[in-house]
C-alpha cells in the first residue's frame, strides 16, 4: 500500500490519513517515554502489543455499547480508527491510589479509594499536562456541561468494563487514562473513546503478587517492559500461551 500522508506524530503513535474520508490510520511505535519525555527508550515489540491490546479493549467496549474510535486492525502495528476532534483533556479514573495522587495527597500506593475518582488534566506537553478542575474546563471552553456529563459517564463505564476484564485474569485495574473525541453525524455531535487503551495508559497490578504489568515497569526501571505487556496479552488470550515473550500474534 502506498505510504499515506502523515497527519501527526506523537510520543508513542503516528497518525496517517485513512483510506476513506473520516478515517485515520493509527500506527503504534516502539518508543516509550515517561515524565513528559525526559526518559526515553525504544522497546522492541511494544507497539505490536499495544496495537493488539488496544484493539482488544476497544472492541469489547464497542460490543457493550460504549462508543470508541476503533474500526478494525489493519496489521501488526496499525489500526483504522474514526477521525475525531480530540477534547484536550486526559481523563483519569483511579480505583486505588498510585502515582501522582499518592504524591499529591500523601496516600500510600495501593490504598483502595472510597469510590472511583475521576480527574482531568489539560493536554499540553509544554505545561506537563497539569491537573485542572471542571471550572477551568468550563471557563476556557474545552468542554460544555453536557460534554462533561457524557465524559464522566463514558469514563465510569470504561472503568467498570476494564476492571471486570482485568479481574477475570487476576489483574487489578489501579487507574487508567483515556482521551475523548467528538464526532459529527450530520448536525448531531457525540463523544467517543479515542486514542488508545493499553498498559501504557493504565496501571495494572497482579492481584496475588502486586507485580506491576504496566508502564511503571519502564518509568521506575522494574524490569523488562515487553515481558510485562506480553503477560497481560497472554492472560487475555491475545497472545498464544507458548509464545509469552515474543509478540507473535494469533488471528
Ligand atoms: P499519574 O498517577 O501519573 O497521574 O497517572 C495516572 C494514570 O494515567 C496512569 O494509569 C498512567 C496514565 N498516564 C498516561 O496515560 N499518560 C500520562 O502522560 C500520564 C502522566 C499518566
Ligand atoms: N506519556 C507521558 C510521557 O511521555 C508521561 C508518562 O506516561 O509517564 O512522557
Amino acid at each position: 500500500m502506498a505510504r499515506r500522508k502523515k497527519i501527526y506524530e506523537g510520543k508513542a503513535k503516528i497518525l496517517y490519513e485513512g483510506p476513506e474520508p473520516g478515517t485515520i490510520v493509527q500506527y503504534f511505535k516502539d518508543d516509550a517515554t515517561a515524565f513528559n519525555a525526559e526518559k526515553k527508550d525504544v522497546i522492541d515489540g511494544k507497539g505490536v502489543l499495544n496495537n493488539r491490546l488496544s484493539e482488544f479493549f476497544m472492541t469489547g467496549l464497542n460490543q457493550i455499547g460504549v462508543p470508541t474510535h476503533f474500526i478494525r486492525r489493519l496489521n501488526m502495528r496499525e489500526q483504522l480508527v474514526r477521525n475525531c476532534e480530540i477534547i484536550p483533556l486526559e481523563v483519569i479514573v483511579r480505583n486505588y491510589a498510585a502515582g501522582s495522587i499518592s504524591k499529591r495527597l500523601g496516600i500510600a500506593e495501593g490504598t483502595q479509594l472510597p469510590r472511583p475518582i475521576v480527574e482531568y488534566c489539560y493536554k499540553d506537553d509544554a505545561l506537563g499536562d497539569p491537573l485542572v478542575t471542571e471550572e477551568h474546563i468550563a471557563a476556557f471552553g474545552w468542554a460544555g456541561q453536557q460534554d462533561m456529563d457524557d465524559i464522566l459517564s463514558l469514563a465510569l463505564r470504561v472503568n467498570d468494563f476494564m476492571s471486570g476484564v482485568m479481574l477475570a485474569v487476576g489483574i487489578r485495574l489501579v487507574d487508567f487514562k483515556i482521551e475523548i473525541g467528538r464526532v459529527y453525524d450530520g448536525d448531531f455531535q457525540r463523544l467517543i473513546v479515542a486514542d488508545e487503551i493499553s498498559p501504557d495508559s493504565c496501571r495494572l497490578w497482579d492481584i496475588e503478587t502486586g507485580q506491576k504489568l504496566d508502564k511503571d515497569v519502564f518509568r521506575r526501571d522494574l524490569g523488562n517492559l515487553t515481558d510485562a505487556y506480553s503477560e497481560v496479552a497472554r492472560r487475555l488470550g491475545v497472545l498464544p500461551q507458548s509464545n509469552v515473550n515474543k509478540p507473535t500474534l494469533i488471528n
